[in-house]
């Protein structure tokens, strides 16, 4: 039996980070990857645009023989889960979830950083993980604006970038934080930048790696996971220009020689 695709999708660059955490953890099951930059930043849309997105891109995949759909962006986690769940019973899912919950198990201080999309903080699904984790922690909160802009234009380590990562931590770090929560898949990315920033004491946690053994878990289940240590063939799609996301594929997940495939929105459906 062929090896089963796996769908992972986010609005740009972002879902790399979790791209990388299921390569190691699963390299030999093909990867069919799809970066929505025609429609990048997703975090400042309505929860209804980006379910509609879900929703197409998800379908998509489904058309291009992925079988399980990995989520890889926290604002369409927020957004759509429940509803892609809903529409789609016979597919297993795999969402992200702010990590508050190791956050508050483990902090010292009691106080608790999260940065996350404006969508991510609105949505249902961040609510209930604060109402079910956080007991007697306090839970910062900032919406990093323009820090996904930056990382999209490969900017991780520019004066601005720092600029903009300064202005939400500094006062969450006044307020004695010990962990960063990232709440958005693109931030693992200047996670170098937020640890000079936050210094070495302050804890960062990235839930690619819970993520990806998520993901595992669920093709275990269903006898879909690809054995073996040679790494399948990952495809690489966006609705963006291609160039410039092949040049972020080498330099974000060390994938160099990579190239795209450009697809296109034909009104609410995707298109080669
Ligand atoms: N990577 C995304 C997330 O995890 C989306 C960021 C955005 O498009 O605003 O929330």
């Amino acid at each position: 039996m062929p090896a089963v695709p796996i769908g992972v999708f986010d609005s740009g660059v972002g879902g790399l980070s979790v791209l990388r955490a299921i390569r190691r953890q699963l390299p030999a099951q093909p990867v069919i990857y799809l970066a929505d930059q025609a429609h990048v930043p997703y975090g400042s849309r309505t929860l209804e645009e980006v379910r509609g997105f879900s929703e197409a891109i998800t379908r998509y995949l489904l058309d291009q023989g992925a079988r399980l759909i990995v989520v890889a962006c926290n604002t369409a986690s927020a957004a759509a889960l429940h509803e892609l769940r809903d529409r789609f019973p016979e597919v297993p899912f795999v969402g992200m979830e702010p990590a508050v919950k190791p956050a508050a198990e483990h902090t010292h201080t009691g106080v608790v950083g999260v940065i996350a999309t404006p969508a991510t903080f609105q949505g249902r699904l961040y609510a209930s993980v604060v109402e079910r984790f956080a007991h007697g922690v306090t839970i910062l909160q900032d919406t990093v604006p323009g820090l996904v802009t930056a990382i999209e234009n490969g900017q991780l380590d520019a004066p601005e970038t720092r600029a903009i990562l300064e202005a939400a931590l500094e006062p969450m770090l006044a307020q004695n934080i010990d962990t960063v929560v990232l709440g958005c898949t693109h931030f693992p990315f200047v996670i170098p930048l937020i640890q000079q920033i936050a210094g070495p004491g302050v804890r960062v946690i990235d839930p690619a790696p819970a993520v990806a053994r998520q993901t595992e878990r669920l093709l275990e289940t269903r006898g879909w996971r690809a054995e073996g240590e040679s790494p399948a063939a990952v495809r690489y799609l966006t609705t963006g220009p291609r160039k410039p996301f092949e040049a972020l594929l080498g330099r974000l997940i060390d994938a160099p020689d990579a190239t795209a495939e450009k697809l296109r929105w034909s009104r609410a459906n995707l298109r080669a």
